[in-house]
């Protein structure tokens, strides 16, 4: 069976989780497409010319293990601005959607320009302070040294550019289901994903 899941959403509102737990669900392959733009950025940051990194990525890169971290994530979001690096990687994201068995892809546009036809569309969101928040958590846990406003600031820039940029700007596709997760608990969130999708497959 081909069965695709877009799940689109800013910066630490739950996609992530949401898409895993979805993926374990169904029995799902996932891939967190931010990787994609994060393994770019991190190339980009070593001098490294990003349209030649995007076309010379491989799936052994998305494990780099400093890809998490801030400064990377903000030169993700600049690559992710220029049309020809988001070129370089619709086919490995296309091909991994149609892989037999089902995907979950999570990002900012598969619902939109990636997956236009996927069969359930996810779109997740929660308010800035409130992702700040998890994000700030989530990074101090790891021992990172910021403060919450440092966090709010970052989350706000990378929405920005990521919603304002002309090359495929993160937006909620007309058929997506929205999901505020801004009062809900992971738990809840992640039911509700489940639930959405659910409605979706194939009656057998
Ligand atoms: O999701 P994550 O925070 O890892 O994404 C890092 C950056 O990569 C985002 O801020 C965004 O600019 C870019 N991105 C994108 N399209 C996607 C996934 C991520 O532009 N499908």
């Amino acid at each position: 069976m081909r069965f695709t899941v877009a799940i689109d959403g800013p910066a630490a509102a739950g996609k992530g989780t949401i898409s895993r737990e979805v993926a374990a669900h169904f029995g799902f392959a996932h891939l967190d497409t931010g990787l994609l733009y994060r393994a770019v950025g991190l190339r980009a940051l070593s001098g490294v010319d990003p349209l030649a990194a995007a076309r010379a990525l491989q799936p052994r890169d998305l494990e780099a293990g400093d890809l998490r971290s801030a400064d990377v994530a903000q030169a993700a979001s600049r690559v992710a601005a220029i049309p020809e690096v988001r070129e370089a990687l619709v086919d490995f994201q296309r091909d991994f959607a149609r892989r037999e068995g089902g995907a979950v892809l999570d990002g900012r546009d598969i619902g939109t320009v990636i997956c236009p036809a996927a069969e359930a569309k996810l779109f997740v969101t929660a308010s800035p302070q409130v992702r700040a928040e998890r994000r700030w958590r989530e990074l101090t846990g790891t021992g990172a040294q910021t403060t919450l406003a440092e966090v709010l600031e970052d989350v706000i820039a990378r929405d920005r550019r990521d919603s304002g940029r002309a090359a495929a700007p993160m937006r909620a596709a007309e058929d997506a289901v929205m999901l505020d997760t801004s009062g809900m608990s992971i738990a809840q969130a992640v039911a509700a994903a489940i639930a959405a999708v659910a409605r979706r497959l194939p009656a057998s």
